[in-house]
């Protein structure tokens, strides 16, 4: 065994590849690991408990010098890498926003790998781009949004929505690409969101030379939606101060809540001050997949750029987010810049996604939400996005029938807040501790938060706990097709435990 091993060894080390004969072996075993581990994931930790640096502590501090055998590299995930991972696709794990591993869609991400093109030109890759437009049009179709949006594909919301307010940049600022903004007279610009919205409007405001301080978060009513009297004034105030409105980012399905911000009042806001109107649709827009959630889309008609994130809500593996932009021309103005080496890449092409964003190489990620998308249909698609609604509704049921606990925000898709507001612990020294503790929000968001680290630490289930108005709650977001309603209840119990064991 040790012979074949260190022969398969010497061969790996030799010039070219892996041997036909032994690359065959080796997918067979990889695929069986893979069969076994999805097959037996629900018998392992849903989190490691260990402290940081207890990976890196076994592995070894320097490359190694000669190749080693792939046997032992599969041993080493099972031993170091599998027991020090957090299990997103684990029927148990219950945080953020639920997963979207799934068997099809392994098999796009496998599929994907021997392709291995850069899918930045036509030319260097004609099915990966033309593969990227059919499936940004299935996604714009099936979400109801018109065929005046383009898009493209990136790998994250974050990255959409930097690029999103490149353009809008530029239209408020014009030339902005060629002589930057330094220097030339340009008012500060300023994006406003809600209080609620993902921090990622920040970012993109970093990126691109606006400022951090110049994203104004507006306050958000009782339901974590957007208030859109306090952003008409906030408008016309900062108009007042000689500032320039560049953007409003409204969110269809808010971070922590998974609220709907009011787009459709918003995009009048946007279009009686000519305002740039994004759309940050990443956990939201999946659902307008849902006839019976055609009223998410209110107002998208409206915007002049949306994301979506697939990976999180239509099931397509890590990463993978469209970008929607009316006239998507605009983007490509701002971004395209053809170096000369390429230049005889790209002349006859169709379409050359190098020129829609800052990235040259691109991976070619629309052959996993192809494998995907055919594996489940649409009605496949509908079917489980129903269930996690189900799920979560049931959840919220459970909440409201126990007084130890409330619901904290209204269920909203797949998400549901909630926080342990009640002690009634099981002996009266342990109840009056706790009685103590709950009387100040304080001792309650420590109650709260304690719930979900020592529920997170058993490794039994995984939870996330958010802030909401300065209070601690805890969040369960659904999405991972694995988790049933069995695993619901066990997940329910769990937390019914911990909070009563405190
Ligand atoms: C509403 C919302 N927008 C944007 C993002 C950023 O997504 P990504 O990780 O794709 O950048 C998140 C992340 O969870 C989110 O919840």
């Amino acid at each position: 065994m040790q012979k074949r091993q260190e022969q398969s060894q010497r061969r790996v080390t030799q010039f070219g590849d892996t041997p036909p004969e032994e690359f065959r072996k080796q997918l067979h075993k990889l695929a069986d690991w893979i069969a076994d581990f999805r097959e037996h994931l629900e018998g392992l930790r849903v989190a490691p408990n260990d402290k940081p640096g207890a990976v890196r502590e076994q592995l070894s501090k320097s490359a190694p010098e000669e190749g080693e055998p792939f046997e032992k590299i599969l041993s080493d995930v099972d031993n170091i890498i599998v027991p020090g991972m957090v299990h997103w696709g684990h029927p148990m794990f219950l945080g953020y926003f639920g997963w979207t591993s799934t068997a099809p869609g392994i098999l796009g991400e496998i599929l994907t790998a021997p392709l291995n093109v850069n899918a930045m030109t036509w030319r260097t890759s004609p099915a990966a781009t033309e593969l990227e437009t059919v499936m940004i049009d299935w996604l714009r179709r099936w979400v109801g949004l018109s065929d005046q949006f383009g898009g493209v594909i990136y790998d994250t919301a974050s990255v959409g929505i930097m690029h999103a307010l490149a353009v809008a940049r530029e239209e408020v600022a014009p030339a902005t690409r060629k002589l930057g903004l330094a220097d030339r007279n340009v008012s500060r610009l300023r994006i406003y969101t809600s209080d609620q919205a993902h921090s990622s409007a920040e970012k993109a405001a970093i990126a691109l030379g606006v400022g951090e301080e110049n994203v104004i978060r507006i306050p958000s009513d009782d339901q974590f939606r957007m208030d859109v009297n306090s952003l008409g004034q906030k408008i016309a105030e900062d108009r007042n101060n000689h500032l320039q409105p560049m953007a409003v980012v409204a969110t269809v399905g808010t971070t922590s809540t998974a609220s709907v911000d009011p787009v459709n009042d918003i995009g009048n806001v946007c279009r009686e001050h000519k305002i740039w109107l994004h759309i940050d649709a990443a956990y939201g827009g999946g659902f307008a997949i849902l006839p019976e959630y055609e009223w998410l889309r209110k107002g998208w008609e409206l915007a002049d750029s949306i994301v979506i994130n697939p990976h999180k809500t239509v099931f397509v593996p890590l990463d993978f987010s469209v970008l929607y932009m009316r006239d998507l021309e605009r983007l490509r103005r701002v971004f395209s810049l053809v170096p000369e080496y390429l230049r005889g890449d790209t002349v006859e092409a169709e379409k050359n996604y190098m020129d829609y964003g800052i990235q040259l190489g691109r991976r070619f990620r629309a052959l996993k939400a192809w494998v995907i998308w055919r594996s489940l249909g649409r009605a496949g698609i509908v079917a489980r996005l129903r269930e996690q609604i189900r799920l979560a509704n049931l959840l919220a049921d459970w909440i409201k029938k126990d007084d130890r606990f409330e619901l904290s925000a209204q269920p909203s898709m797949g998400v549901i807040c909630f926080r342990f507001v009640g002690a009634a612990a099981p002996s009266p020294r342990t109840a009056t501790a706790v009685r103590e503790r709950a009387d100040s929000t304080d001792g309650l968001n420590e109650i709260n938060s304690d719930i979900v680290e020592r529920i997170n630490a058993s490794g039994r289930a995984y939870l996330t706990q958010t802030k909401l108005r300065g209070r601690t709650v805890m969040r369960i977001g659904f999405g991972n097709v694995l988790t049933t309603e069995r695993h619901l209840r066990m997940g329910w119990e769990i937390v019914q435990e911990t909070a009563g064991a405190l």
